[in-house]
């Protein structure tokens, strides 16, 4: 009898620090499926083999990270219109012979916030800090989730402005803005923010994008942050202090992974017991 090929992992370079293996295995074992989730350490030149072997498999699931979002779409048979407009797939699957990606950051990072701070994007005004891939996807969700209106500031302002042309362009229903990181410009952005995001790397250890002049917030306004380690980064300590609400970056990983694992089995995701493993090993 042939034997069946099922693979299942994150191909990433370095992967070695990825909690998706604990939390995808977690919700694997729950419902007994005979899967395994495994770290895959590829670099660029190895992604045509690994496809190649990955389209003879009976079943696969697999999650990307960096530096490869982009790098795996020529290997794709589709794409979501998600991973469409964002341009990166973090999430593929095989479906009848075909790769199809999907990107579930963004979507993910709107779950965290409906989920754990039951707040909707829904006509709301939103100030994104950065410009890179995760911002990318971010944006695409909030837009598409409703938000009435995206500013992206972002340290070379040259990016944003790109960013905000091409989703204007793209996402109709929202109106879009962009300005420097100067507390100067944003001095007057915060007053009507609803949603402050930091998207940057600002924040991990060492790497300050403060001072922000987070007191221009209004008081109702939520700050996030997608950096999960550490989990209270420096901007949500300061905005803690103002008595302002906030939210870390842990909800953003669990829920893209919750729908990368609904995609791949059809099945409710187990947020408690995926969220229990993830908090386990970072800890
Ligand atoms: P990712 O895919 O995680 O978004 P990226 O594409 O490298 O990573 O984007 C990183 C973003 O963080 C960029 O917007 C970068 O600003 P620049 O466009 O000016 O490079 C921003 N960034 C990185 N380090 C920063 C810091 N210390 N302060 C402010 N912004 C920072």
């Amino acid at each position: 009898m042939k034997k069946s090929k099922i693979q299942f992992g994150i191909i990433g370079n370095p992967v070695h620090h990825s909690l998706s293996p604990a939390m995808q295995n977690a919700a694997f074992k729950k419902f007994k499926l005979p899967y395994q989730y495994k770290k895959i350490k590829l670099n660029e030149t190895q992604l045509k083999s690994f496809f190649d072997q990955l389209r003879q498999s009976d079943k696969a699931g697999i999650n990307i990270t960096v530096p490869h979002k982009e790098n795996v779409i020529p290997f794709l048979d589709e794409l979501s219109p998600e991973a469409k407009l964002i341009g990166a797939v973090n999430t593929l699957q095989l479906h009848h012979g075909k790769l199809i990606g999907y990107n579930t950051d963004g979507a993910g990072y709107v779950q965290s916030l409906l989920k754990e701070k039951k707040w909707s994007p829904k006509n709301k005004r939103i100030t994104l800090l950065g410009a890179g891939g995760a911002a990318r996807g971010i944006i695409v969700a909030l837009a598409l989730a409703g938000a009435k209106e995206i500013y992206i500031s972002n340290r070379t302002k040259e990016k944003a402005k790109k960013l905000a042309q091409e989703f204007q362009k793209k996402l109709k229903k929202t109106r879009f803005d962009f300005s420097s990181l100067q507390a100067e410009s944003l001095r007057k952005i915060f007053k009507n923010t609803d949603l402050l995001i930091n998207t940057t790397p600002g924040g991990m250890q060492g790497n300050e994008i403060l001072p922000l002049p987070l007191d221009q917030l209004p008081q109702k306004a939520l700050v996030s942050d997608i950096v999960y380690k550490p989990s209270q980064t420096s901007l949500l300590k300061a905005a803690k202090k103002l008595g302002l609400k906030t939210q870390g970056g842990l909800g953003m990983l669990l829920y893209q992974g919750a729908l990368a694992f609904e995609i791949w089995t059809g099945r409710k995701a187990p947020i408690t017991l995926m969220k229990k493993a993830l908090m386990k090993n970072l800890a």
